[in-house]
């Protein structure tokens, strides 16, 4: 392993955008790959053995393209998956990200919070040891938001689509008192504009992405692997879908123009790294 090799970052779509945004101003040197596994979205509705198969064979892509560290960009893969991937590959570090209950207890005055994440992240193991761990006396609501992923890969960030998907998700946050809102899936901070609108400007809507990016600085940093090349860092898109199903949104979310290459990750991994 040296430090020059990429860092690779996955997600089951292009939410993981909202993750190598903050990863990049924080690690501009460096060189990522992305694959967005566009071709199973949503991984909100699939079961966990489908989620860890498919995790499975794209961080065993991601390390054969040279990847020094993997990234799980998705809430629900790093809920279902990232044992399982930290077992099958543990010469590697392998960092996972999770909804941010803890900093949400510590912002709310109302003493109750909101969740909103993937049917999986929601009904998941993780969540539960989560809010046992950190919510104390505060009251957590959980939301299964279906619907958001699709509106995201489609590039729907604003508009009465997206109005109309968060409101039955929203209103019983509001009703309940919920003063503070968890964005627990990497796709949900591109809808952050019209979520801070439906909430107003007293209640914080927090993600994940600065602390994953911080934790991938640190684990990089810890082992002697941050980058020693000054130049501006490269970026590789991949996605399992088709280039122009996939291309134009990635360009619309990251703001910048990015070419994607169409690469299907199928095979089976059978050996142990
Ligand atoms: N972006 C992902 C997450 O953070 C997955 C969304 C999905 O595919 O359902 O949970």
């Amino acid at each position: 392993m040296t430090c020059n090799q990429p860092i690779g970052v996955f997600d089951s779509g292009m939410g993981g955008l909202s993750v190598l945004s903050q990863m990049r101003a924080l690690l501009p040197h460096e060189d990522v790959l992305y694959y967005a596994d566009n071709a199973y979205c949503p991984y909100g509705l699939r079961s966990q053995a489908e989620i860890q198969h498919r995790s499975r064979l794209i961080a065993h892509f991601l390390i054969d393209c040279g990847a020094k560290v993997v990234v799980v960009a998705c809430n629900t893969a790093s809920a279902m998956a990232i044992d399982d991937l930290r077992g099958h590959f543990p010469s590697i570090d392998i960092i996972g990200l999770e909804p941010a209950v803890k900093p949400a207890v510590k912002l709310t005055r109302s003493g109750k919070v909101g969740v909103l994440a993937t049917p999986r992240t929601v009904a998941g193991e993780r969540m539960r040891w989560l809010i046992e761990t950190h919510a104390g006396g505060i009251e957590v609501h959980t939301v299964a938001a279906s619907g958001l992923v699709e509106l995201v890969e489609a590039g729907e960030l604003t508009g009465t689509r997206v109005k109309e998907a968060l409101s039955p998700l929203l209103d019983p946050m509001i009703e309940a008192g919920v003063d503070v809102i968890v964005l627990g899936c990497t796709h949900y901070p591109f809808l952050r504009t019209e979520i801070e609108a439906y909430m107003g400007s007293d209640v914080p809507v927090i993600d994940s992405g600065l602390a994953i990016a911080l934790r991938t600085r640190h684990v990089l940093n810890e082992s002697g692997l941050l980058t020693t090349d000054l130049g501006v860092g490269n970026l590789a898109l991949m996605t399992s879908a088709s280039v122009a199903e996939v291309e134009p949104v990635a360009q619309l979310l990251l703001g910048e123009t990015v070419t994607v290459a169409s690469i299907p990750v199928t095979s089976l991994v059978l050996d142990r790294r």
